[in-house]
């Protein structure tokens, strides 16, 4: 065996690898893994990223993935074709749309598909100026940057004092250079854009595109579709709304949907339904051309097909009745401790707290909140996003929480905000129980430390005396 290396690639002394028994090695990784919070281990209302329980039959049916290769020729894999054909056909039922792409890794992978797809409509009919894309002040922070590094100018649209966007203020935008608007509903306040269909008319009659940002489908999933509000193009996130696992970033997923008008300029291959076979079809000569390497986290894929046939439809619709009426739940019982953002009577999937006054009073922020929150074994809700709530606590709770969980986290937000009349410099320090304390985030995002394979670290705008 030894010859079938060459020489130079061949150890001269055995690997000093510890000498360590099967149980030793599960207690070892068991108790990291414990390290870090998941949903497996307790609450996790990370307003905007939708952590509900992942199934674990889910990742049961993924294992037919292991016996596939992403180069084994389509003819051989026929099984496959057919679940991912039967996504794309569910997804475009839920979303009013007509054709998709699973190729994209994540919903920013779909907002570029997306922003792609209006750039190689917008060519195809001799409109290459149309360059204006608008984004709300609400949106989530990829929007902008998909729209720019798919060559658009971006524009902010500011939202109302109710939190959402009224179709006056685009009107000034309607001109022959916008190309369209990308709207999140409900947005990332959770409040749902009441004006969207007046919207969608004003920027069709202009000429324009929407495209929708489905990260908060959850909110709607089963009850109303974003075709039916006048989008175009729509991403879904897999690993939110249909409970495919986050897993420390990914593997995401982020199918993106058409209408017809549009579906020429989808990335290929697509998958095509014959009468007596299911087979890949390359792509025209309109398409944006792939955006992954094979056919996009096809184990994801499974994970949520699985998900959407055990489900139903009614099971979807009460999926996002239940996750709706949880939110409202602990808004009501959290605005008092807490003030709300905005004084909506209802708020949709998720809320948005505001610590603004708590921080005057006591000097306590809401990050102090949020580390806090970590010492009594929950994840704290997304902090300071969106941007334009002053100290803002994003909840989002999901379907998936008992009655009994949220009473609990109510419970400990509660002990958190007299903590936080007593005894601010207790919070200011927290947290005290996590692997890590806090970490000066400024100073990790302005000079990373890069490690490969090992080796010495890597630096970025860093000088060689920092020392981390
Ligand atoms: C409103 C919104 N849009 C887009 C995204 C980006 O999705 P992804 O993380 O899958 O790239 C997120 C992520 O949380 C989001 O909350």
């Amino acid at each position: 065996m030894r010859d079938a290396f060459p020489a130079e690639l061949l150890r001269d002394r055995d690997a000093a690898l510890p000498e360590v028994s099967e149980p030793q090695v599960v207690r070892h990784y068991t108790r990291l893994s414990h390290r870090n919070h998941s949903i497996d281990l307790g609450f996790y209302p990370l307003g905007s990223c939708t952590m509900k329980y992942n199934p674990k039959i889910n990742d049961e049916v993924a294992r037919v993935c292991d016996d596939l290769h992403p180069l084994q020729p389509a003819e051989t894999c026929p099984g496959i074709l057919e679940v991912m054909y039967r996504t794309i056909e569910l997804l475009c039922k839920i979303t009013g749309m007509a054709s998709g792409t699973l190729q994209p890794y994540a919903g920013a992978h779909g907002e570029f598909t997306g922003m792609k797809i209006f750039r190689a409509f917008f060519r195809s009919r001799g409109e290459a100026r149309r360059r204006v894309i608008l984004v709300p002040d609400s949106a989530h922070g990829t929007n902008p940057a998909s729209a720019h590094i798919a060559g658009f100018h971006v524009r902010e649209v500011r939202s109302n004092g109710d939190g959402i966007v009224d179709a006056e203020t685009i009107e000034p935008y309607l001109t022959d250079e916008l190309a369209g608007i990308m709207l999140t509903n409900p947005n990332t306040l959770g409040l749902f854009e009441r004006h969207v269909l007046r919207i969608a008319e004003l920027i069709h009659e202009a000429g324009g595109l929407l495209y929708y940002d489905g990260a908060n489908l959850n909110a709607i999933v089963g009850g109303a579709k974003p075709g039916d509000m006048g989008f175009d193009v729509v991403h879904v996130n897999l690993h939110k709304t249909f409970s495919t696992p986050h897993g420390g970033g990914g593997p995401g997923s982020g199918p993106v949907l058409v209408t017809d008008t549009l579906a020429p300029f989808l990335p290929g291959p697509t998958v095509a339904k014959t009468r007596e076979k299911y087979e890949l079809r390359e792509a025209g000569p309109a398409s944006i051309g792939r955006v992954a390497g094979f056919h996009g986290n096809i184990g994801v894929v499974v994970r949520a097909f699985a998900y959407l046939l055990s489900m139903g439809r009614d099971g979807l619709r009460a999926v996002s009745r239940l996750s709706v009426l949880n939110a409202n739940y602990l808004r009501e019982r959290l605005r008092p401790m807490i003030g709300a953002a905005y004084d909506e009577a209802r708020c949709m999937h998720e809320f948005v707290l505001s610590a603004r006054s708590l921080k005057e009073r006591t000097g306590v922020s809401a990050m102090d909140i949020a580390k806090r929150l970590l010492d009594y074994g929950v994840h704290a809700p997304t902090v300071y996003f969106p941007l334009n709530v002053p100290e803002a606590l994003m909840v989002e709770p999901t379907e998936t929480e008992t009655l009994e969980t949220l009473d609990e986290f109510v419970d400990i937000v509660a002990a958190v905000c007299s903590e936080a009349e007593r005894d601010g410099d207790l919070l200011r320090e927290a947290p005290y129980t996590t692997p890590v304390r806090r970490v000066d985030e400024v100073r990790a995002a302005r000079h990373p430390v890069l490690t490969w394979g090992g080796d010495t670290s890597i630096r970025s705008g860093a000088s060689s005396s920092d020392k981390e």
